[in-house]
């Protein structure tokens, strides 16, 4: 039986009010062009690790060591994990326990600061993420957190400005990674300024970790002390984190994890992650990682000839902010309009956007979950003009009906992988 189908049905039975919502926002899901660029479509096989009766077990400690008993087979499930991680990613050690990227973060502050310490990230309104330093994250409460920025010409980073912040506030935490910056980090060089400063390198590829693991971005884990990601992302695995580090901070990281940030694993989603690191052992899946760039180029290229200004004008990884002040519309409006016309987005805050953070002056796009599922350069111009032409008559009801029914044509063409 098709997969929603199956879960429909069971949840039918037990429980028809939930299972009304749930189809629903399935849907929503395979009827929505969805151009979020931290969203993805999980695998049946990755749902089924997820909806199993590994939910059942706890298991705190790690294999081998646990404060449980009868986890001689949920060993075996997070060994599996760890080493798949630590083979596709060529990491000496890996923890997959994080319930999140957040909490994956939070984890490697711990191993490495004590509270005061002073972390240095990228400004969370210049493309950095909330637990890089913001002040309403656990990571600008606990720590004193300081920033570097793109550079106002070209919105790239300007590493010879990094490296000047980093001599000025001397961090012992030198934090790379974004959520929403369209270009690739030049690592050795972040290695190189952490080594100067003497800071820890920690890079955060919660974003672009599938696209590392597809051969279709350069690598960190090389030159970073400890790496962290999120499974749900480009790497199209279940909701949650994982930590890779060289041998000599595994134990500390471990600590930090548990139980120094959560108590028990969750086996189910680490079975989930297994799945999909395995995934990324076909060779369709390094094909995946080059077709999500192929994409958000073609795309990026599609908006620009549609007289949209994009930051830094394109994109080198899978996501690309429009910078909406040019046409005097704010995120907000956008964000909605998009949604009657049933093509997902989010409104996020541009390099020196003066707007406020709830109705900032961009919107985010990306190309990871419409590659999922079988996308290619053609559909990414017809994505580029229906972008457009909700942008450039924006509220225009006309247009949002023309744009929605484009939408679940290209939808009905390329359909979820749960049927
Ligand atoms: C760079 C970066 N790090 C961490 C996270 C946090 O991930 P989570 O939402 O799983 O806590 C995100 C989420 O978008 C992110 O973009």
């Amino acid at each position: 039986m098709a997969v929603a189908e199956e879960r429909l049905s069971v949840l039918g039975e037990a429980d028809p009010e939930l299972a009304a919502i749930m189809e629903r926002e399935f849907e929503r899901q395979q009827y929505t062009l969805e151009l979020i660029p931290s969203e993805n479509i999980a695998s049946p096989a990755v749902l089924a690790a997820l909806g199993s009766w590994l939910n059942n077990k706890y298991a705190e400690g790690t294999p081998g060591r646990r404060y449980y008993g009868g986890c001689e087979y949920v060993d075996q499930v997070e060994s599996l994990a760890q080493r798949r991680a630590c083979e596709l990613f060529g990491a000496e050690h890996a923890n997959v326990q994080p319930h999140c990227g957040s909490g994956a973060n939070m984890a490697a502050y711990m191993a490495f600061c004590k509270p005061g310490d002073t972390i240095l990230g990228l400004d969370l309104s210049h493309g950095g993420h909330l637990s890089h330093g913001s002040p309403v994250s656990f990571s600008g409460i606990l720590y004193h957190a300081e920033f570097y920025g793109v550079d106002r010409e070209t919105e790239q980073l300007d590493y010879d400005q990094v490296r000047g912040r980093a001599l000025e506030v001397r961090p012992r935490v030198l934090v790379a990674g974004a959520s929403a910056y369209p270009r690739i980090f030049d690592f050795p060089r972040l290695a190189e300024i952490a080594a100067e400063v003497g800071a820890v390198l920690m890079v955060d590829m919660a974003h672009f970790a599938g696209l590392v693991a597809g051969g279709a971005h350069p690598s960190p884990v090389p030159y970073a002390d400890v790496v962290t990601l999120t499974t749900h992302k480009t790497l199209r695995g279940p909701w949650g984190g994982m930590i890779l580090c060289p041998e000599a901070s595994a134990k500390a990281i471990d600590k930090a994890v548990f139980p120094g940030v959560q108590g028990g694993p969750l086996l189910h989603a680490i079975a989930a992650k297994a799945v999909a690191l395995h995934a990324w052992t076909q060779p369709e899946m390094a094909d995946y990682a080059q077709r999500v760039v192929a994409n958000a180029k073609r795309l990026a290229q599609g908006l620009v000839a549609e007289g949209l200004r994009l930051v830094s004008g394109g994109t080198d990884n899978h996501l690309m902010l429009v910078d909406l002040r040019p046409l005097g519309l704010t995120g907000r409006q956008v964000q909605e309009a998009f949604d009657r016309a049933r093509v997902t987005v989010n409104r996020n805050s541009i390099p020196f956007d003066e707007a406020s953070k709830f109705n900032p002056s961009g919107i985010r796009l990306g190309s990871p979950a419409v590659t999922t599922r079988g996308m290619g350069p053609e559909q990414m111009d017809e994505i580029a003009t229906l972008v457009a032409r909700l942008i450039h008559n924006l509220g225009d009801e006309g247009v949002e009906r023309e744009v929605a029914s484009r939408a679940r044509t290209l939808c009905e063409a390329f359909p979820l992988p749960y049927n």
